[in-house]
């Protein structure tokens, strides 16, 4: 009898540790593998097979990335009762992304986000042609830009959170632009709901980068909704007026009087119709707010009132560029039903001003061999009950 008793005290006894054990390999296993969530996405017309990456925090906020493009195909936020859905727009189809993309819909922007004026520039006394993409101009780094490029992404093993890294080597003459230039992005998910998105590259000769995020935003979860009804607020008093093909004039112009004064939280509808010269270049907002400040800093904000959703976010670049959707022209189902209507999604995209090459007044966006370019934007999400 006693030697059961003992018997089963010893065979209880080594249950529960090799039990608690295995119950912690458990954890630490599944803790990696649900945080970053690895899949098949969809194959390109060449053959190419793209794959998304899932990040999903404490909360249960996910963000989707694929590594075409380093495009963010969907990002979720909670609404004051707790409710998280997707609030970026993009494709119902993989090809949508491959076969145009034509509104830049979630992707990584380089080598150069934003207009550089005839498509051309001059470093250390050369003349560099560049794709010629808009109009006279080149836009987002040319057609076959990064939004178009495969990104190697890893998933960094022992970060706090959930993070991507992304590199990318562009070419010395790609689309145009001189230096061979490396390219990584770190996507980091937080828990408390932000998205971290950290720049560096470095090249072989003498370029220019300005790199950026161009996810849309319709913080309604609906994207058959406009954004008018957005709250926003920039912390800038000064703007960026534009010519005729969106690149800026080189006055710096105060917001004060003018619709372009975000100071103080308003609708982006209150004042987006006004008989305004510069509203009517762009045909809405799309123009680059000279931030107040320096340093990683809070620079704008933007809430929607009925869903209670707020978007911060925070740079240490010198601008940003408001887009109030003014492209969006209804070709492309959304997500949600309907198709991608005129502004119905918004861009906050951080950067040096466009056309910074051509424009000396402008802080420089040139990169030199051994000199490292860094740079921060964080996109945090919370609720006003
Ligand atoms: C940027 C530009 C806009 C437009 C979009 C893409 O935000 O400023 O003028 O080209 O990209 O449609």
């Amino acid at each position: 009898m006693k030697e059961i008793t003992y018997n089963s005290i010893f065979i209880l006894l080594f249950l529960i540790i090799f039990g608690c054990k295995k119950e912690n390999n458990k954890q630490d296993i599944s803790g990696k593998m649900e945080n970053v969530h690895t899949s098949d996405y969809g194959i390109t017309p060449k053959g190419d097979s793209i794959k998304k990456y899932t990040l999903t925090n404490k909360n249960g906020m996910k963000i989707e990335v694929i590594n075409f493009g380093g495009i963010i195909t969907s990002l979720t936020a909670p609404d004051r009762n707790g409710k998280y859905e997707d609030v970026v727009l993009g494709f119902t189809k993989p090809e949508g992304y491959f076969e145009g993309n034509p509104y830049y819909f979630g992707a990584l922007i380089g080598r150069y986000g934003n207009r550089i004026a005839n498509a051309k520039f001059s470093l250390e006394g050369k003349t560099f042609e560049i794709d010629k993409n808009d109009g006279p101009n080149s836009l987002h780094g040319g057609k076959e830009g990064f939004h178009t490029r495969f990104w190697n992404i890893e998933v960094v093993k022992d970060a706090k959170f959930p993070t991507l890294k992304l590199s990318y080597t562009s070419a010395d003459g790609e689309e145009g632009y001189p230096g061979k230039l490396t390219t990584t992005v770190f996507y980091t998910l937080t828990d408390d709901n932000a998205l971290e998105i950290s720049y560096e590259a470095e090249t072989d000769k003498p370029t220019v980068v300005n790199l950026t995020q161009h996810s849309y935003f319709n913080l309604s979860g609906n994207f058959t909704k406009t954004i008018t009804d957005h709250e926003l607020q920039i912390n800038a008093d000064h703007f960026l007026p534009v010519n005729e093909t969106l690149i800026p004039t080189g006055e710096q112009k105060a917001v004060k009087g003018t619709p372009f004064d975000f100071t103080v939280s308003k609708s982006i509808g209150k004042e987006i119709n006004a008989d305004d010269d510069q509203l009517k270049k762009g045909k809405g907002y799309d123009h680059n707010w000279i931030l107040n400040g320096k340093g990683l800093r809070s620079i704008a904000k933007v809430y929607h009132p009925e869903t209670g959703r707020i978007m911060e976010v925070f740079t240490d670049e010198p601008g940003v560029q408001f887009y109030s959707g003014n492209f969006l022209d209804g070709k492309f189902d959304t997500k949600t039903g309907g198709k991608n209507e005129f502004r119905t999604g918004f861009c906050l995209e951080t950067q040096h001003f466009p056309d910074s090459p051509n424009q000396s007044s402008f802080p420089s966006t040139e990169l030199k061999p051994g000199q490292k370019y860094q740079s921060k934007t964080i996109y945090k999400f919370s609720v006003k009950k």
